[in-house]
């Protein structure tokens, strides 16, 4: 599938942010855990959250849709194998493992895919799993995780991998006794995960801090729960505003969680304003070059790296953004360059010197925000932009040429 933009258009209206794709597969996941029903609000309607909603059917999970919300019922689930490609098809299938454990003391899966924007391991969630009393045994590409019961324990992360930190507090929800993570990531989805197990009767506490304590509990409940927005989606679309030299508002947003990207935007020549839960970007009419370097939470976020990087591409002077998170994160900049971007890589630094014109091309995209880069220069650059691949792009980001095609863009999809 492709998009076609012509761009040139300035983005200018209001728009309503979709729910958060990283929140979401978490929470689907957790949804396991207590063999009940549970009804999802703001899920966004995406590739990741269909495939992991066709996981837990295949797992023996009854999923219905209805107007807007998704209704999981775990009570006649069996299976706790995960299929071989649906794993390779997103790399937070790795989270089920965690509510597999959880719920059944036993989980099967092959080493998860995703997009490739570098190694990716899983070793700190096969260390942590197994300071909780589980056997980890790889067999024939299978990782086979058994136990009789989980057993709370005090956890130390090396890195405060988001990941990781999901997947424990899902494997610790129903354990016997207490489990702390120490140096935990601290992203806004672990506390909407924190808020929804909470909700469904377990007892987490610390989510936003570096650490998180879960005192076991032997039962959980039906609930019904809203998730978070998109605070990457928002972030995505006030870049795409910025570069167009246009003024939007985007509603249904967290302005607390985006605060690292604002600020940036803001140093940029933004000017932004916030109300409550809304949030309005005025373009200027030249942007400034910013040094960017991508942190854990609350630090500057990875996933809105390549974003930045495309935004800055028309800036006056020279831009630098250091990505620290993952190694294989740059591969945008190639297609950038056929835009007629001055963008240079070396190890993990960016340089991007601000040119006075892009020029409409035909484009690859490699991975999901590497995509949205693409479009972000698309959108800005003179005449039209060929756009191929876009299923990367499709698995996180809900209707995004619709979204854009209301703000006043020029872009279709071609399937
Ligand atoms: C999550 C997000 C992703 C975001 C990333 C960092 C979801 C579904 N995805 O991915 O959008 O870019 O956080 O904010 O929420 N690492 C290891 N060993 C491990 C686990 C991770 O070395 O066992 C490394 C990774 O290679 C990477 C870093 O830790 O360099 C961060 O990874 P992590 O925070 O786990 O990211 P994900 O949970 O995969």
């Amino acid at each position: 599938m492709q998009y076609i933009i012509k761009g040139g258009n300035k983005l200018e209206g209001e728009i309503m942010a979709s729910g958060s794709k990283n929140a979401s597969l978490p929470i689907i996941a957790a949804c396991i855990l207590g063999g009940k029903t549970t009804t999802l609000y703001n899920v966004p309607n995406i590739n990741d959250t269909k495939i992991t909603l066709e996981i837990l059917e295949i797992l023996g999970c009854k999923v219905v849709r209805k107007n807007g919300k998704i209704i999981i019922d775990s009570s006649n689930m069996k299976k706790t194998e995960i299929p071989n490609e649906l794993m390779h098809k997103l790399r937070s299938s790795i989270i089920l493992a965690g509510a597999l454990i959880g719920r059944f003391k036993k989980a099967v899966f092959s080493y998860p895919g995703g997009c490739d924007i570098g190694a990716r391991p899983i070793d700190l969630h096969i260390k942590t799993l197994q300071k909780l009393g589980i056997n980890i045994d790889e067999d024939a590409g299978y990782i086979i995780c058994k136990c009789d019961k989980v057993v709370g324990a005090d956890l130390q992360l090396d890195f405060p991998s988001v990941g990781a930190t999901e997947n424990i507090m899902l494997a610790a929800v129903l354990a016997e006794g207490e489990t702390t993570i120490s140096n935990a990531a601290m992203e806004p989805e672990i506390i909407d995960l924190q808020n929804f197990l909470n909700r469904m009767g377990a007892k987490v506490a610390g989510a936003g801090t570096n650490l998180i304590k879960i005192q076991g509990v032997k039962n959980l409940k039906n609930v019904s729960y809203n998730i978070m927005p998109d605070r990457i989606e928002v972030g995505t679309l006030l870049c795409m505003t910025m570069i167009t030299g246009g003024h939007s508002k985007i509603l249904g947003v967290n302005n607390e969680d985006i605060t690292s990207i604002t600020s940036k935007l803001e140093e940029a020549g933004a000017k932004i304003v916030t109300g409550k839960n809304q949030i309005e970007i005025i373009a200027p009419k030249k942007i400034k070059s910013v040094e960017i370097k991508t942190y854990p939470y609350p630090g500057f976020p990875t996933d809105m790296q390549s974003v930045f990087g495309a935004m800055l591409t028309v800036a006056k002077g020279t831009s630098i953004i250091v990505e620290n998170i993952f190694e294989n994160r740059f591969k945008y900049l190639n297609e950038l360059k056929k835009l007629g971007a001055k963008v240079s890589q070396e190890g993990k630094v960016a340089i991007i010197k601000g040119t006075k014109k892009l020029h409409g091309v035909e484009m690859n995209v490699t991975d999901l925000r590497g995509g949205a880069a693409i479009c972000t220069a698309a959108l800005a650059a003179n005449g039209e932009s060929k756009i191929n691949n876009i299923e990367y792009i499709l698995r996180g980001y809900e209707n995004l040429d619709k979204k854009l095609r209301a703000l006043n863009a020029q872009i279709e999809l071609v399937r």
